[in-house]
């Protein structure tokens, strides 16, 4: 009973979040570079400017309608928290101690694709980049810490974004595969445990996650489709360069986790239908081909996914070895009340749970019955690559930040996995928390939304000398590793 005696206990970070040193070392602008700082209440924006020289802000990162001629541009005048981030790029010694100190088994992180390729399009890779992951591998290595790495976490050179679109373009998929192949032989001894795209679902957020500028649904799937194929020929060519990789896909199972408003059966019958809408990346990735629910959704909306000859065969023989996953809460929707309307934009709340500030429903049941779903539908290990509470931390008088809601909040859910494992027979090859220190937030480019058991001293404002201090749910982490998740 309990986890496996090799169960990879650790963290997750992301370099766009996390590295900072945004153009050091020879790195390139990525579209995480152009985008400004939000907050709960106002999303962030990404700029631009026009041919006739003018500067613009989008009004969220979906990037809808962009003028002709548009340009993504650094410019003067606006906050982009992710340039500096919380500097890991100079940080990385003494953070990675502090997480051998908490006793991980394994650190997920990001590379940096523009580090490595500036615009993506280069035939030789960028050496200084390259030099970097080295040094941060071997640090890991020498406190024997597996690093886990992500191949794309939402970010991409920009120089894709303005030259073709990203992903919308399939001339993308050759560049990604140019850094995959890169990246495998340079670090082949080094890394073992890889994934493809982080969250591949969460490419509706179009520029946010891909550098996509669009979120109509055509662009989407055309988009998602050449990740799909990426992603399956970097397994393949994973596998050749050195057998023993393993190689998984990541999705955010958040978003599989749907509960029906009521129990009307068109309301069980719509959340089926959101989840369909989810399920489906991982579906292509793990069983290798597009499942008939899904190609019946692209009939009935006029979706035609432009493939080449070949494609289907890839995919075939590209499917993941394991099942990443992002798990933060769950989600309620309803069969529409007005013709047209979004079901899960509803805002309905949840009655039987409680929410965080950021109106985040905390479901730690959820979190077992979507580990259950997700290994019967797929009958692969699973691997929890993030799980965490973002909160608004304060250091208190004595100087210490105490940060019990944490505490409890991870207790529930490595109970509901201890019983995903125990009672259901899932079996989980790891956990890696969201994030073992305070980073810049994905969604609204905000530090004070925090999620690591070491807190570190910058605001919103990007005020604070950097210092990392723990706070009180590191011991309690720390001893949750240490007694292989019996000790809660
Ligand atoms: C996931 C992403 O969606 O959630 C991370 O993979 C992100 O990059 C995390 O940081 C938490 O979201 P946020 O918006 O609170 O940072």
């Amino acid at each position: 009973m309990g986890f496996r005696s090799d169960f990879l206990w650790g963290g997750a970070t992301a370099a766009n979040q996390y590295e900072g040193g945004w153009n050091e070392g020879g790195r390139g602008p990525a579209n995480t570079d152009v985008m400004t700082k939000g907050s709960k209440d106002q999303a962030r924006g990404a700029t631009y400017t026009l041919p006739d020289g003018s500067r613009h802000l989008t009004k969220g990162v979906a990037v809808k309608d962009l003028p002709e001629g548009a340009r993504f541009e650094v410019l003067d005048g606006y906050e982009y928290p992710c340039h500096d981030a919380v500097d890991f790029y100079h940080h990385y010694k003494e953070d990675i101690a502090l997480f051998a100190e908490l006793g991980f088994k394994t650190y997920r992180m990001s590379i940096s694709w523009p580090r490595i390729f500036p615009t993506g399009m280069e035939k030789e890779p960028n050496e200084e980049g390259l030099k970097f992951y080295d040094n941060v591998f071997d640090e890991l290595l020498k406190y024997g810490i597996e690093p886990m790495v992500t191949l794309h976490h939402f970010e991409v050179p920009l120089e894709l974004t303005n030259q073709w679109g990203s992903w919308a373009d399939r001339r993308t998929i050759d560049c990604f595969i140019r850094f995959c192949r890169t990246v495998f032989e340079r670090y082949k001894n080094k890394v073992k445990y890889w994934m493809t795209f982080n969250e591949i679902n969460n490419i509706y957020f179009g520029f946010l996650s891909s550098g996509v500028p669009g979120d109509d649904l055509q662009t989407v799937m055309q988009a998602a489709h050449h990740q799909f194929v990426a992603s399956a020929m970097a397994v393949k060519i994973g596998h050749e360069i050195n057998p023993d990789f393993k190689i998984g896909c990541m999705l955010a199972a958040s978003r599989c986790t749907v509960y029906p408003e009521t129990c009307n059966p068109a309301d069980v019958q719509k959340a089926w239908e959101q989840a369909s809408r989810q399920y489906f990346f991982a579906d292509v990735q793990c069983r290798g081909y597009y499942p008939s629910y899904q190609l019946k959704y692209f009939e009935r909306n006029g979706i035609h996914i432009q493939k080449e000859s070949g494609d289907d065969e890839i995919l075939k023989e590209g499917t993941v070895d394991y099942i990443a996953i992002s798990y933060y809460r769950s989600m309620i929707t309803a069969a529409p009340k007005q013709e047209g309307s979004d079901p899960l934009l509803l805002g309905v709340i949840n009655p039987y749970l409680e929410a965080t500030e950021w109106g985040i429903a905390i479901d730690p049941m959820g979190f077992r019955i979507t580990l259950h779903n997700l290994y019967d539908r797929y009958q692969l290990p699973v691997m929890i690559v993030e799980n965490g509470i973002g909160a608004a931390d304060e250091v208190a008088e004595d100087g210490q930040i105490h940060d019990p809601y944490r505490v409890d909040f991870f207790r529930s859910h490595i109970q509901a996995m201890k019983d995903a494992v125990d009672i259901d027979g899932v079996d989980v090859m790891g956990y890696t928390t969201w994030a073992p220190i305070d980073i810049v937030s994905a969604g609204t480019g905000e530090m004070r939304k925090r999620y690591g058991f070491v807190y570190v001293d910058k605001d919103d404002e990007g005020n604070g000398s950097l210092k990392r201090s723990k706070k009180d749910s590191f011991a309690w982490y720390q001893k949750v590793i240490a007694s292989n998740g019996e000790n809660l």
